[in-house]
């Protein structure tokens, strides 16, 4: 048995790896014990290879969690800014894409690099940090003011322990609920895990629309009275894109979600474009602002042909009503298999917002997706894993 460390993180994503250089240029002597061959690998496949690191504009209102002032006082002491220096002072060229999120302009691997670089400048600060991959955890004990963490390699203690292995979405990857039953085995409660960015399935006679799946178009998407205002993607399968996937955290089965797919126009646009053109048809006027295949099964699901000219009023207005709130109820989600992240996790009543640690159980930690805050699309994620192992880092 090795009892040289002072804290021993499981889990070397993101959140963990952050823990642990913080933790190591504090002084202090880490542990990671990664299951996978290699370290940062949700990083290494973040925003399409380049890794939507954080988002310039996050705070607590970008995340869901059963307690909205938990992230609060991690996400005021490790802001975008703070990670955006440690960016900048690796040389990693970077460029904002759109609403505030930051992305490499090389590849999410000089991410990886970084945090393994920063954990490596631990001996400089007379700490240490010591990262073993491959590692299954068959079990973890806690006794004496020790956990010991037994692996198919041996058995490793410290007076701390961070559990920082993420939540279960995308399976295929290796994720597992295993920070939850970690959580049970210790007496902390866990809120639901549900899949969160995730696209939303058709079925009924919404299937139609999956005929013109790849189409897209920017829409206000609502759910649960939370919108957003991003493209909406139509899939073989049923609705996805930025807006859908920022909805879907906020959606439960049978809920109805709503999409306004004039966003930009007044009320009274399609009367006033009758008195415009006359001869136009609905579904030349939404051509306008659609693509046309959308325009085509909007029109015929409406059911109102003919030129505009011959139609009342009342029934524009009740058109124009009906795609302003146009209503899709999904029959489920693609779940935690294509799920970007999880909403629910290690319940935050358990936990100290300030540290990150256990109430009940003095020297653990939770830190990252494993823990009931889960932020939107856009580089929020991140923020929070950066945050959030800060705070523990800092802790230990
Ligand atoms: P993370 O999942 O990163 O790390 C957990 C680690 O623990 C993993 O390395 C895992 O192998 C390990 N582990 C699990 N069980 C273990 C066990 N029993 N023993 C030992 N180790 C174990 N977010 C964002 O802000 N911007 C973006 O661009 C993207 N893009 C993106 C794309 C895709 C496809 C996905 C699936 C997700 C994103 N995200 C994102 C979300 C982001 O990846 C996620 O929020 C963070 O990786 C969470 O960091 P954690 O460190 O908490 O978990």
């Amino acid at each position: 048995m090795n009892d040289n460390f002072d804290t021993i993180i499981l889990g070397a994503g993101a959140a963990g790896l952050m823990c642990a250089a913080r933790a190591g240029q504090k002084g202090a002597r880490a542990l990671v014990l990664e299951k996978s061959e290699k370290p940062g690998k949700k990083i290494l496949i973040s925003g399409g290879g380049r890794c939507n690191f954080t988002n310039i504009g996050a705070g607590p209102n970008n995340y869901l969690s059963s307690n909205p002032h938990f992230a609060k006082s991690a996400l005021a002491r490790y802001t975008p800014r703070d990670f955006l220096d440690l960016v900048e002072s690796h040389g990693i060229a970077w460029h904002e894409k759109t609403l505030g999120q930051l992305f490499c302009d090389g590849s999410a691997k000089q991410i990886v690099e970084m945090l393994l670089s920063e954990c490596a400048r631990s001996n400089e600060f007379g700490g240490d940090v010591e990262i073993r991959c491959g590692e299954e955890i068959a079990s973890v004990v806690h006794s004496n003011g020790t956990y010991t963490v037994t692996t198919q390699n041996g058995a490793y203690s410290a007076p701390a322990l961070v559990i920082a292995t993420g939540g279960p979405s995308i399976p295929k990857m290796g994720a597992t609920g295993f920070a939850y039953e970690l959580a049970r085995q210790f007496g902390m409660k866990v809120v639901e895990p549900r899949p969160a960015l995730v696209p939303l399935t058709l079925g009924g006679e919404e299937v139609l629309f999956r005929e013109i799946s790849g189409v897209s178009a920017p829409v206000v998407a609502t759910a649960n009275k939370s919108s957003f205002a991003e493209a909406a993607l139509f899939t073989h399968k049923g609705l996805s894109g930025p807006a859908i996937l920022q909805v879907s955290s906020y959606w439960r089965p049978g809920d109805p979600i709503t999409i306004d797919f004039m966003p930009d126009r007044t009320e009274g646009w399609l009367v006033e474009a009758k008195q415009a053109n006359p001869r136009a048809t609905l579904k030349s006027v939404l051509r306008e602002a659609l693509p046309d295949r959308l325009a085509e099964i909007l029109v015929d699901k409406i059911g109102l042909q003919g030129e505009l000219g011959n139609l009342s009023d009342k029934a524009l207005r009740s058109a124009e009503t009906r795609l302003s709130r146009w209503t899709f109820t999904p029959n489920g989600s693609e779940g935690f298999a294509k799920a970007e992240v999880t909403v629910g996790g290690i319940s935050t009543a358990e936990l100290s917002s300030k540290t990150m640690e256990s109430r009940k159980n003095p020297g653990l930690y939770a830190i990252g997706e494993a823990v009931d805050v889960t932020g939107w699309l856009g580089g929020y994620n991140f923020q929070w894993a950066w945050a959030s192992g800060v705070a523990a880092g800092e802790a230990i």
